[in-house]
């Protein structure tokens, strides 16, 4: 199986898609958006793909809280009144909720239509759009209810990101960090070198990016072993992501989460696998200035590693499961820290000066 092979972009990209569109003209195609992809990202799509005429339009509420089964059944229920069937196309326009709730539900309707991501933020792009995992939320817990689909094909045109919020652009990038971290300490250095993520926002970065994870899912799709590489930076991550979604009136976006995720964990592999003190050094700096300084107390790490033992990637709730670097560019996974040390990373985030920078 070549995934890779799958994704398009540019002007190839365009003419590839108008040729997708033509192809299933016949059996219905369905643009599946939310309120923000349809005012930026829908009137480019028209205006660059004559063939969609006048595609029915399913229009989702957006955000995180919306990543429901609810908003699957209104897809399922638009879908049926529209008259698609098995052979029809939907169309994913959208972040990661939309390509997560589209892909799911694409993939279930009458046992499985056929669906194209087309991503609008930078994370969908590098991140939520590849690799076929699909799925919603159930009572708030993130993606525990979804299949591995895959989408015909993703497309990926860079203007879309000139509508995206900068707040949301830096929470892909931390998505890029990433990939680069777990790719080689020339793919860290050159997003380093970039210095303001507005630059690292070209085609170019954002394919590297893509290649790193198109590359592991190629190997390992289903999660048995190298996938779980792209869990870097999640299990803490994904614990700051819940508490403040828990406590924040303006929560912090899934990159950011991962962003101090990235470090912790980065301590972490320093402490296990003696990974170079330097590059960690030149990541606190880099996030330290480009992310707000989330606040973390003594009574918070508790809850962080209460919330850690619920993260569903755990065997059983007493060993947390971790995916570490032995170094930049050398990923190892089913590492197993011992609690002390996950409190002293989280302490390590907290005594970072805002700001921090070394050159
Ligand atoms: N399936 C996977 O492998 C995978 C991987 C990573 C993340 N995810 C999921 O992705 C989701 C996060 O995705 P996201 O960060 O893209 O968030 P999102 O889909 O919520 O989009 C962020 C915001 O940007 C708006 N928006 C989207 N494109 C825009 C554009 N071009 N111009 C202006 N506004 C635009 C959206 O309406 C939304 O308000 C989470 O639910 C996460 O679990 C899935
Ligand atoms: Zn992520």
């Amino acid at each position: 199986m070549d995934i890779a092979n799958s994704i398009y972009s540019g002007s190839e990209g365009w003419t590839q898609l108008e040729e997708v569109i033509r192809e299933y003209s016949k059996s219905g195609v369905y643009i599946l958006v939310d309120e923000n992809t349809k005012r930026f990202c829908l009137p480019v799509l028209r205006n660059k793909c004559e063939g969609l005429g006048e595609s029915l339009v399913i229009e989702v509420h957006s955000s995180e809280s919306n990543k429901t089964i609810s908003t699957v059944e209104k897809i399922w229920l638009e879908l049926v009144s529209a008259g698609a069937t098995r052979k029809s196309l939907l169309i994913c326009l959208g972040g990661g909720v939309v390509s997560d709730t589209g892909g799911f539900a694409a993939a279930t309707f009458k046992r499985g239509m056929d669906f194209i991501h087309i991503p609008t933020t930078l994370l969908a792009m590098v991140d939520a759009a590849l690799g076929g995992k699909t799925g919603v939320n159930l009572n708030s817990i993130k993606n525990q209810v979804g299949v591995f689909a895959l989408p015909e094909a993703v497309f990926i045109f860079t203007e879309f990101l000139d509508t995206l919020p900068a707040r949301q652009k830096l929470s892909g990038y931390a998505e890029m960090l990433k990939h680069a971290m777990i790719d080689s300490k020339i793919h860290f250095e050159q997003l380093l070198a970039a210095a303001s993520p507005e630059k690292v926002f070209d085609e170019f970065h954002i394919l590297e990016s893509v290649a790193v994870k198109m590359k592991i899912i190629n190997e390992d799709f289903t999660e048995t072993g190298l996938r779980k590489a792209l869990n870097f930076g999640h299990t803490i991550g994904h614990a700051i992501e819940s508490y403040s979604q828990k406590y924040d009136t303006d929560p912090l976006l899934h990159g950011e989460a991962i962003a101090i995720g990235l470090l912790c964990e980065s301590f972490i592999s320093l402490r296990i696998f003696g990974m170079d003190e330097n590059d960690l050094k030149k990541l606190a700096s880099l996030i330290s200035s480009l992310y707000p300084h989330y606040r973390i107390n003594p009574a918070t790490v508790d809850e962080l590693l209460a919330l850690m033992s619920h993260d569903k990637k755990n065997a059983n709730s007493s060993e947390l499961n971790f995916s570490l670097i032995r170094n930049l560019g050398e990923p190892v996974y089913d590492c197993f820290p011992d609690e002390k040390l996950i409190r002293e990373s989280l302490h390590f985030y907290m005594n970072l000066p805002a700001g921090f920078y070394v050159s």
